[in-house]
């Protein structure tokens, strides 16, 4: 039986994706839904109750996104978040005011009573960003929070099964958060935690099974954890009808190519097709510096060798491609194909191949996609590889890309894994790596002079990528990695840390 999803309204809050992910950590599939969805459309997806996100509009703003009020009669249960509350007090005849005091950061909450309550301490702190406020109750509500500034900060309506929270659950800020979207979920929607891995897994093999039939499937292999797990789902569904295709560029890391080969055609015996086309990368890369050029030589030697190894396995008409639930989103995508991001289409599809993309983890955020790679039996190392750019080495070579130079920083690099994981921060960090700048600087090694490469250490915290900031590493850590580094590769006779952070640099030096 198809799961019913908890919908989410995105009403253009920052946290309205957060507030899915949150669901889906109860154990309930979550979506997010356009504000002009209309309510019978709404109604046909089956939800088990809605949520309205925050969203930085005034409900008096022109233009400010609203919803069909239709929604508020289904019978659904409906949580409205900030803006949500407001957008949902206004629609139900309540009154919403710019009271002149605004609330931003931690705020003390006194929950007096209601359903969203229960079980927790009637004096707590929550997270809240509001500049209006609830300022009359919809008839039919109760008041049954409020914080010093906010008198009504959250109503219900039993009844009808309506509630709003003028603060943000969703965030790790608000202490008992989880505590009222569980009891949301759970005692007044009555939800079941039905959303496991397992229950993902099954559901991804019958859908796979349907959109596949009899045909053959095709899937290339980066290494990364989307393309693996994609891969592991589709085989699971339809076994053999899928071949995959692993093009060893030779700019991964040490041992990932190997374990991507043991991993797929000895563990889980998947068909697998490794081209070891490192020569032809090199040369392609003989003698190129800058780098938009190396990637687009990456780039377009790559898709000519997957679509000639494509053609050599005869009629296939389908292509798996890892795309995530956060690029259905970024592209707007509500059921309509997704784009590729350009920028890291290595790995993706050839322009020109007319085939029908099966995407298994179009429903998952980044996090499940994990959970499901562990369920499935995935090594740990795979699953939880930090985000790993489709040029690969290339890129952290800052010159002409040669063997030798490729040698050192593969070597270096795997020593800063070694240790960060040693010093249990390899998950925290969102990438730890090293560069390799090809220039040389004098140094002194027993009685010699030496004139060697130096090492850049770059580790960085993200969330999403699109800003970074330098991770501070131990510097125990850091002596370790930068004294094995010149101790155990003779071309190496300095380490230096990248303190930067993005913007204004990027993460990659290139
Ligand atoms: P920058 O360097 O732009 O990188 O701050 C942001 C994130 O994207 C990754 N990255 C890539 N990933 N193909 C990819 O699959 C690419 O060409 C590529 N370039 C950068 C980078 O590692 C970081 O996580």
């Amino acid at each position: 039986m198809a799961e019913r999803p908890v919908l989410v309204v995105d009403l253009g809050g920052q946290y309205s994706q957060l507030i899915a992910r949150r669901v889906r950590e109860c154990g309930v599939l979550s979506e997010l839904v356009s504000p002009s969805v209309p309510a019978a459309a709404l109604r046909a997806r089956d939800p088990v109750a809605l949520i309205l996100s925050g969203g930085p509009a005034s409900v008096y703003a022109e233009g400010a996104p609203r919803v069909d009020a239709e929604l508020f009669a289904l019978g659904v249960p409906v949580l409205g978040i900030c803006y949500g509350m407001q957008l949902m007090a206004q629609e139900l005849g309540g009154r919403v005011d710019r009271t002149g005091v605004s609330e931003f950061g931690r705020t003390e909450l006194h929950a007096r009573s209601g359903a969203l309550f229960a079980g927790q301490p009637a004096e707590q702190s929550c997270w809240m960003s509001h500049r209006d406020s609830v300022v009359a109750a919809p008839a039919g509500a109760t008041v049954v929070g409020g914080s010093p500034s906010t008198p009504i900060a959250a109503f219900e309506d039993e009844e009808r099964r309506l509630y709003g929270v003028q603060f943000h659950p969703e965030v790790a800020h608000t202490p008992y958060g989880m505590e009222v979207l569980r009891n949301f979920l759970f005692e007044v929607s009555g939800a079941s935690p039905t959303w496991t891995a397992a229950a993902v897994i099954d559901a991804a093999i019958e859908r796979i099974r349907t959109q596949v039939g009899g045909e053959r499937v095709l899937c290339g292999l980066s290494g990364g954890v989307d393309s693996a797990v994609a891969a592991l789902l589709v085989h699971r569904a339809v076994g053999d009808q899928l071949t995959c295709v692993f093009v060893d560029h030779g700019l991964l890391r040490k041992d990932e190519a190997a374990q991507v080969v043991r991993t797929f055609r000895d563990s889980f015996d998947v068909p697998l097709v490794h081209v070891e086309a490192q020569d032809r990368f090199l040369a392609r890369l003989a003698g190129v510096v800058d780098p938009e050029e190396k990637r687009r030589r990456i780039g377009e030697e790559f898709i000519r060798v997957f679509e000639a190894e494509a053609r050599a396995l005869g009629e296939t008409s389908h292509l798996v491609q890892g795309t995530l639930y956060s690029d259905v989103i970024e592209s707007g995508g509500d059921g309509v194909a997704a784009t590729i991001k350009s920028h890291h289409n290595v790995g993706g599809l050839p322009a020109d191949m007319a085939m029908t993309l099966v995407e298994p983890l179009r429903l998952l955020f980044k996090d499940e996609v994990r959970r499901v790679g562990a369920e499935l039996g995935l090594p740990e190392a795979m699953v939880w590889r930090q985000p790993f750019p489709g040029p690969g080495l290339a890129i952290r070579i800052i010159g002409e890309v040669t063997e030798g130079r490729l040698a050192i920083l593969r070597e270096a690099d795997a020593i800063l894994q070694e240790e960060v994981r040693r010093a249990g921060l390899y998950r925290e960090l969102w990438q730890s790596f090293t560069v390799l700048p090809a220039i040389r600087s004098v140094g002194v090694q027993g009685d010699e002079r030496t004139y060697a490469y130096p090492i850049v250490i770059r580790a960085v915290t993200s969330e999403d990528a699109m800003t970074a900031d330098w991770a501070r590493l131990p510097y125990d850590l850091l002596e370790t990695v930068s004294s094995r580094i010149i101790n155990e590769l003779p071309e190496v006779n300095r380490v230096a840390l990248d303190i930067s952070s993005k913007p204004p640099a990027t993460i990659e030096w290139e």
